[in-house]
């Protein structure tokens, strides 16, 4: 299936005495289009997923699967793992760590030069992004001039620029008011839908957790799959 599909993962940190089991055998699936939530305590695991998916930690154990191809099994299946994270995988992370001596648009267009696009084609879907994110007004602007929101708004931009099939953020909206944490997933939701991307959103933020139609929740490092509250609003809800 294309989407994500994670089965059994397992990851130990360290070995002996002071190993971990931050994840004792995870299942999940998101479809293209579909934006899961994931909770659970601090300490869960939750950040350890979406790292594994992310291919910046290496599982113990598991399959795991991104748009059709297995890229673990045991083993990584895929020999360039940087060009994966930097080809398929988008990441949004608390804060937006764009780079502060490039302008908002360089910011995002940075992502599809770097993969072997055009200078031009590479501002110009960059521009089309922040567009849709309502911030192409800033583009021109230093990260630094801009609001806390406008910049998770240049990261999710950011993080959209390839479009990938996969999209993991962890904690994308903890430092949002409500307006614009709802504004952040109503934006992802959007994003899912018009280029059938999956995402993965880890929250505690109690602003969105009612908006996710499927849930996530993470417990001694198992999943345990739950109807989201955007599920029994599904006819009204605007997300
Ligand atoms: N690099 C590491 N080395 C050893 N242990 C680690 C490492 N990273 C995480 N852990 C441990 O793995 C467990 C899961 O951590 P993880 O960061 O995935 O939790 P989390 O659910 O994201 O928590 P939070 O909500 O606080 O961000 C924790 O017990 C943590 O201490
Ligand atoms: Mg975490």
């Amino acid at each position: 299936m294309n989407g994500i599909k994670i089965e059994g993962v397992s990851k130990r940190y360290g070995s002996g005495e002071t190993a971990v089991d931050a994840l004792k055998g995870v299942d999940m699936e998101v479809e293209p289009g579909e934006v899961v939530g994931l909770i659970g305590p601090s300490g869960s695991g939750k950040s350890t997923l979406l790292k594994c998916l992310g291919a910046v930690v290496e599982p113990t154990g598991g399959k795991m699967t991104l748009g059709g191809e297995t890229i673990y099994d045991g083993v990584w299946k895929i020999s360039d793992l940087r060009a994966l994270r930097r080809d398929r995988i988008g990441f949004i992370f608390q804060a937006p760590y764009l780079i502060p001596f490039l302008d908002v648009l360089d910011n995002v267009a940075l992502v599809p030069m770097l993969s072997g696009y055009s200078d031009g084609d590479s501002r110009a879907r960059a521009l089309e992004l922040l567009e849709a994110l309502d911030v192409a007004h800033r583009a021109a602007a230093m990260p630094s001039q801009l609001s806390g929101g406008e910049q998770q708004r240049v990261s999710i931009a950011r993080a959209l620029a390839n479009r990938p099939p996969v999209i993991l953020a962890d904690e994308p909206t903890a430092p949002l008011d409500s307006e614009r944490a709802l504004s952040v997933v109503r934006i992802l939701n959007s994003m899912a839908k018009q280029y059938e991307t999956a995402i993965i959103v880890v929250t505690h933020d109690e602003k969105i957790i009612p908006t996710f139609r499927r849930i996530y929740r993470i417990r001694d490092g198992r999943t345990v799959e739950e109807a989201g509250e955007g599920r029994r609003t599904r006819e009204s809800s605007p997300y």
